[in-house]
């Protein structure tokens, strides 16, 4: 039976014990496990379809929300991380070799681009940078990279990536492409269906949902799973099973929080479009955005992140944080609870002045995680603030 995004977040991948019958998942809150496995017809693991035998390699809580995670990203395999890092250093790691070339939009999570820009040349792997408006313009010749990278809605200034293009490209060339979806989450994109070979979440933001974990997803096919497995294992980039678990919780009821975050993310950005004490407002759900063309055909939502500038600056900015009362000045996001943040300030931190200037961030530049608070609410306080 085909069901629908909602059904699948509560019921897939569940490791239900018809001999205990147990509804929800346990956290198998064990580092080792018996090996050789004496039961002739114990559980495979679905990471090597063998019994399980330690943590690190893989264990059934962790599986469980790989599983799940694969069937709301329709994704064939999926593999969980310690951290949305952890998922993009060892995935990156194991389809790039010494010599290869990267090519990934400059607009990225502060550090991704460290990692691309910093360490991948110091081990012998290339990157080139492109702006996301040259990647969408289809002008970008692909002979020479080994992948393409990008995210799908960038940090912290979102712009939309052109994934249907992007997806074409990439076939074109025969190169993987690579993409960070954490801003749209699996409710709102899923890349699989662009054509991407990977999709990458930061399952601490909007996947767990609450603010209280870490976490990482990758979703691929098949045939991936040896080589991002081997590099998660050496690494070790597998999460906890309390982790796990938590995100396992936190992704039951990702539908429903998305729809809000959606609702409040547009209202937000709208609310803000029409301050006169705000120079310019970042959101692809408005009509006027550049990006809103590209963004009705690659998203089924808009989100719940709003960036912003005000006239007065860097300034007014931090004034209007300290009035806040109900979003907390705090950067992270994708919880219930809306935060304010300052990129150059926070997730933008790594880079140097010159490289934010480059990825488009003043350090004046809002960012906003909308909540699944009362929109009114929500409203009420920024209008306050602004005042
Ligand atoms: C788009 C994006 N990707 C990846 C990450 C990294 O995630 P984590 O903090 O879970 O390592 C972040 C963190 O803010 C992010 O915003």
């Amino acid at each position: 039976m085909e069901t629908g995004f909602n059904t699948r977040a509560v019921q897939a991948g569940e490791f239900r014990d018809a001999t205990v019958g147990n509804v929800t998942t346990p956290i198998f809150e064990t580092s080792t496990f018996y090996n050789p496995n004496p039961n002739p017809s114990a559980y495979t693991d679905h990471t090597r379809g063998k019994p399980f035998m330690y943590t690190r390699w893989g264990n059934p809580t962790l599986e469980a929300l790989e599983r799940k995670y694969a069937s709301l990203d329709l994704v064939e395999e999926s593999l969980s991380f310690s951290t949305g890092m952890g998922a993009i250093t060892s995935t990156v790691l194991s389809v790039l070799r010494k010599g290869d070339k990267l090519v990934s939009v400059k607009e990225l999570y502060g550090e991704t681009f460290i990692f691309f820009s910093r360490f991948l040349p110091s081990i012998g792997i290339g990157v080139d940078f492109v702006k996301l408006d040259q990647l969408n313009s289809g002008e970008v010749k692909l002979d020479n990279y080994a992948a393409i990278y990008t995210e799908s809605v960038v940090n912290p200034t979102l712009g939309v990536c052109d994934l249907e293009l992007l997806g074409k490209m990439s076939r074109e060339a025969e190169i993987p492409l690579i993409v960070d979806a954490t801003f749209a989450s699996p409710y709102n994109q899923n890349p699989s269906r662009f054509g991407a070979s990977f999709t990458l979440h930061s399952g601490t933001k909007y996947i767990g949902g609450h603010s209280d974990i870490l976490l990482g997803l990758a979703g691929f096919d098949k045939k991936e799973m040896e080589s991002v497995w081997a590099k998660r294992k050496m690494l070790g980039t597998s999460p906890d099973p309390i982790q796990a678990y938590l995100g396992l919780r936190g992704i039951k009821t990702l539908g429903l929080r998305m729809k809000a975050h959606n609702e409040n993310g547009l209202e937000v950005a709208k609310f803000l479009a029409e301050n006169k004490r705000v120079s310019k407002v970042l959101y692809p759900g408005l009509e006027v955005s550049e990006y809103n063309g590209i963004a009705k055909r690659n998203l089924r939502g808009f989100g719940g992140m709003v960036s912003f500038e005000l006239s007065g600056g860097l300034k007014s900015a931090k004034e209007m944080a300290k009035k806040l009362k109900i979003f907390s000045y705090a950067p992270s996001l994708g919880g219930v609870e809306s935060l304010f943040t300052l990129p150059a300030e926070t997730s933008h931190l790594s880079l140097s002045q010159e490289e934010r200037k480059e990825a488009g961030i003043s350090e004046g530049l809002v960012r906003m995680s909308v909540g699944v608070e009362d929109k009114e609410d929500l409203i009420e306080d920024l209008k306050i603030a602004l005042e």
